[in-house]
């Protein structure tokens, strides 16, 4: 593994590898247990879109290992200014020891991969959050004991979050099932992916993909980019909310998860989100166990 791109990129074994050492890195960090690999070693963070977890997860997991992070936001680095993606992957090779970046176009994050001569981490754009969804199967079988035949349900918009989790899920041989309102579909490269794979289903109605479920799913209806869509999406996603009536579908002990941040009455109602905090915080906190392990995968001497 030289980069963390997207899902798609991962085998099922590199999956697991980084899951195993995200369980492992918790336990130490929880028993104080010192664990300063990336000593000397530098991580640039560049964010074109706004985060809480993440930055913050990536500077203190770097911090941690006994390495460094750059906090580059793209109203200050000439990035913004229009300096190409090429050139700034080349300069930044040659100061630091890997690059996690928040952007819009995935392509803008192959390319740095491309470009530069260190590894390339994505942090989140239109297509994949692939750091996530590590941290979300990490919670998953943190709190149901294994990954295995578990059946996912994810109920909204077929965003950067749905991708990833379809793809992740599959490769963890769960079962996947989403429902989304029309026009608002996983990209066509997941859904050719989850085609080829099989245990993989699409529903137009909440209950259909909730049926059983495990474990399930949401984001935010209008993500990071869409905030002018945000007023006709309240109106295309009406029905979508997971609240008690969604839940009833699922199986009485489900878990439920989101990325935060969420809007309480919009995707998941106050009352499912607050029932089920004990595991999204948990799942927030594995942002920063998850995200170790793969800067440790990644930059790791
Ligand atoms: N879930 C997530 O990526 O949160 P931030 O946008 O706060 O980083
Ligand atoms: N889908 C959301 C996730 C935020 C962590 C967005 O892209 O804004």
């Amino acid at each position: 593994m030289d980069h963390l791109l997207k899902m798609l990129d991962l085998s099922s074994k590199e999956i697991e590898d980084i899951l195993n050492l995200a369980d492992q890195l918790k336990y130490e960090q929880k028993h104080g247990m010192a664990h300063q690999v990336l000593e000397g070693r530098t991580l640039a963070m560049i964010f074109q879109k706004s985060s809480t977890r993440t930055r913050v997860s990536f500077e203190v997991g770097m911090y941690q290992l006994g390495g460094h992070a750059l906090f580059l936001s793209s109203d200050d680095i000439q990035l913004g200014r229009g300096e190409p993606t090429e050139d700034t992957a080349r300069v930044l090779s040659r100061y630091c020891d890997g690059i996690m970046i928040r952007t819009f176009d995935q392509e803008e994050v192959e390319e740095l991969a491309h470009f530069g001569t260190i590894p390339i981490i994505n942090g989140l754009t239109d297509f994949a959050h692939p750091c996530q969804v590590l941290a979300d199967l990490m919670t998953i079988r943190e709190f149901k004991g294994r990954l295995d035949g578990l059946k996912v349900a994810f109920i909204g918009d077929g965003n950067n979050m749905m991708n990833s989790t379809i793809v992740g899920c599959l490769k963890s041989r769960m079962n996947v099932a989403v429902a989304c309102p029309e026009g608002y579909d996983p990209d066509p490269q997941v859904l050719d992916y989850a085609a080829q794979v099989g245990h993989f289903e699409m529903y137009r109605d909440p209950r259909g993909a909730a049926r059983g479920a495990d474990v399930v799913i949401t984001d935010v209806w209008a993500s990071m980019g869409q905030e002018e869509e945000a007023q006709q999406r309240l109106l295309d996603f009406r029905g979508f909310t997971v609240g008690d009536e969604v839940m009833r579908y699922a199986k009485p002990d489900a878990m439920v998860l989101h990325c935060l941040p969420a809007h309480r009455g919009e995707e998941i109602t106050a009352e499912v989100l607050e029932a089920h905090s004990a595991e999204i915080f948990e799942e927030a906190e594995n942002r920063l166990h998850a995200q170790k392990a793969v800067l440790v995968k990644l930059l790791g001497r």
